[in-house]
């Protein structure tokens, strides 16, 4: 049984609370923190498969994923087997290695716009790095993005979404320097005339569009027919980059990701999360004549002490392997879609206005009655009600992303019986609220 009758996190409390004196907030990136939804967060002793242990012995079925990476279960024994091996030749080369040449062959495989590829060590960095070279390329610094959407923390990406704060392009951040953000442009996600009119105003002059092609960090989000395919067309007819941000869509919603998944085929792509298999890494890539710009092969600079770690590149790989295995996709989709009907049927059944949904192994769940296509639509949730929702799954053994604006994981290790636990569970919280 995973739900706990006495739910006690003694430990989990007394170990936050030492952590506020010895990082910001306690923690290491802000989202763990549990900000938007209140309460205490839960310390982690261990993960295995769909489940999280806290160090008060309680465990959680997992809908985290450790924020993606862990798509075939936490800790596969595969991955911890070819770790190992690794782990005997060294920690980190500084120097080139058959694993990047692997991993960089299944990337170039996997995914339509890439034809050479370059290893970083986060998803931030990835889109930092395309940014640069998208301006590198064009000769033109104005880049779109769209509100709602998150491409790391880099200064250029941390624009205000929404409202008029957006479009005058003010930093969202102390210490992001105006004069940083000025060229970052904003439109609403799947608003194409939006992104004509800022193409309109700024002729000749916007580098690219980068967007998520399902977004995951305004909450779960699905492209409009048409969104892709439109800005596909706007950015050729413009001389401009098309840019997918695959960080989270990478290998999670097909095998070749988004651009697989809608057939569409950007300039260039942004990879973390999946490939590598619970390690840091990042990885940008694409049309091989944009990536002839990239040190040394060209003159736009960027660089990595840890960048092509072996360690990372081998769980990237064995991550890779299990995935093209027959029939995994349809596993992630079946079970995912599982959980996320499941879960609009018991909110509808309980009295709540909920909107919702999947593709493949990511899922969401506005508490909005109110279709969501854009990051205007999703702040309209109650974001209360799902405040007390996540600490009532909580109490009951399920772990979820603390925030209302993150998608949800599932991963090849859940079971039917994982989902069945999830929505008997939710349908108790739910109904209490
Ligand atoms: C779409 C997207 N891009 C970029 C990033 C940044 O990746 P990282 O946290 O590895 O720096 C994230 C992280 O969640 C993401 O979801």
């Amino acid at each position: 049984m995973v739900s706990t009758t006495s739910f006690k996190t003694t430990k989990s409390e007394e170990i936050f609370a030492a952590a506020q004196n010895l990082m910001p907030g306690g923690v290491s990136s802000p989202v763990r923190a549990f900000k938007s939804v209140g309460g205490q967060p839960i310390v982690f002793d261990r993960v295995k498969g769909a489940y999280i242990w806290d160090v008060d012995g309680n465990k959680y079925i997992d809908y985290v994923g450790t924020w993606g990476p862990a798509i075939c279960g936490h800790a596969h024994p595969e991955v911890i087997e070819a770790l190992h091996q690794a782990l005997e030749k060294g920690t980190s080369f500084g120097a080139p290695s058959v694993q990047e040449n692997i991993l960089a062959e299944m990337v170039i495989d996997a995914v339509p716009s890439i034809e050479v590829v370059r290893f970083v060590n986060s998803g931030t960095e990835a889109c930092m790095s395309v940014l640069r070279l998208m301006r590198a390329f064009t000769g033109r610094d104005k880049i779109i993005k769209f509100e709602g959407c998150y491409h790391g923390h880099a200064d250029m990406f941390l624009v205000k979404a929404g409202s008029g704060v957006a479009t005058l392009g003010l930093p969202d951040s102390p210490g992001v320097p105006k004069s940083t953000t000025t060229n970052t442009l904003t439109a609403p996600y799947n608003d194409l005339e939006a992104v004509k009119a800022l193409f309109d105003e700024n002729k000749d002059e916007i580098a690219g569009v980068i967007l998520e092609p399902v977004v995951g960090n305004a909450g779960f989000i699905v492209p409009d027919a048409g969104f892709l395919e439109g800005l596909r067309e706007i950015t050729q007819d413009n001389g401009s980059l098309l840019v997918f941000d695959e960080v989270m869509t990478g290998f999670r919603i097909a095998y070749g990701g988004a651009q697989e998944k809608f057939g569409i085929t950007p300039d260039l792509t942004t990879l973390g999360k999946v490939i590598g298999g619970g390690l840091p890494v990042g990885a940008y890539g694409g049309r091989k004549d944009i990536m002839s710009m990239v040190a040394p092969a060209g003159p736009m600079y960027q660089a990595g002490t840890l960048s092509g770690n072996p360690l990372a590149m081998t769980a990237g790989i064995k991550t890779l392997e299990l995935l093209q295995r027959p029939g995994t996709y349809e596993q992630l989709e079946q079970i995912t879609k599982k959980l996320a009907d499941g879960l609009l049927q018991v909110a509808k059944e309980t009295g709540h206005d909920v909107y919702g949904g999947n593709i493949s192994a990511m899922f969401g769940m506005f508490f909005t009655g109110n279709s969501v296509h854009n990051y205007d639509d999703a702040k309209k949730s109650d974001l209360n009600k799902f405040a007390r929702f996540h600490r009532g799954m909580l109490e009951k053994g399920i772990y979820l992303a603390p925030s209302q604006f993150e998608a949800g994981f599932t991963s090849l290790a859940h079971t039917d019986n994982d989902i069945e636990q999830t929505l008997a569970a939710a349908k108790e919280v739910l109904a209490d609220l």
